[in-house]
């Protein structure tokens, strides 16, 4: 069982696909462990990219991720850091393939809906920065014996 942090960001919310997309994460079978509303500050969305802050469109990207507020969520399943970026597809909407999220809803390299975790340490470090211990839920569903055997 793997932890995944995702942000669903400032276009995703106005363009009003939270839910859409959320569902797409539930039917695959992926549970949520945490999820809250919040309006980032920017000091949080800066450490977050800080691995690119000498790329040209840091301060762009951090400009557009505290210009609304944000869905802030921990899914949880088997293999779930590469399963929800392979859901994800491409980082430009205008390359991912057909099927993933970013492939059916979006055209752009910077306006692409939702962040995903890329690797096991960054989830860790993700999830430490967006939550406290006491916002994670530990839970079981009734669905899951029928989702992994
Ligand atoms: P994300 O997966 O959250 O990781 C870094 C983000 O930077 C990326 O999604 C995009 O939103 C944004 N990004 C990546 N490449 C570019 C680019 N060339 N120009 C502007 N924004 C970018």
């Amino acid at each position: 069982m793997e932890r995944t942090l995702i942000i669903f960001k400032p276009d995703a919310m106005n363009r009003m696909l939270v839910g859409q997309i959320l569902a797409r994460f539930e039917a695959k079978g992926l549970r949520l462990a945490a999820m809250k509303l919040q309006q980032s500050p920017r000091a949080q969305v800066e450490k977050h990219y800080a691995v690119h802050a000498e790329r040209p469109f840091y301060g762009e990207l951090c400009d557009f991720m505290t210009s609304a507020p944000v869905v802030v969520a921990i899914l949880e399943g088997p293999s779930a850091i590469r399963v929800v970026r392979s859901m994800l597809g491409a980082t430009n909407g205008a390359d991912a393939a057909p099927g993933t999220i970013r492939g059916d809803f979006g055209l752009d390299k910077q306006y692409n809906l939702v962040h995903a975790s890329d690797g096991e340490e960054t989830a860790k470090q993700e999830i430490e920065l967006f939550f406290k211990p006491e916002e994670i839920v530990d839970w079981q569903r009734a669905g899951d014996k029928w989702i992994c055997s």
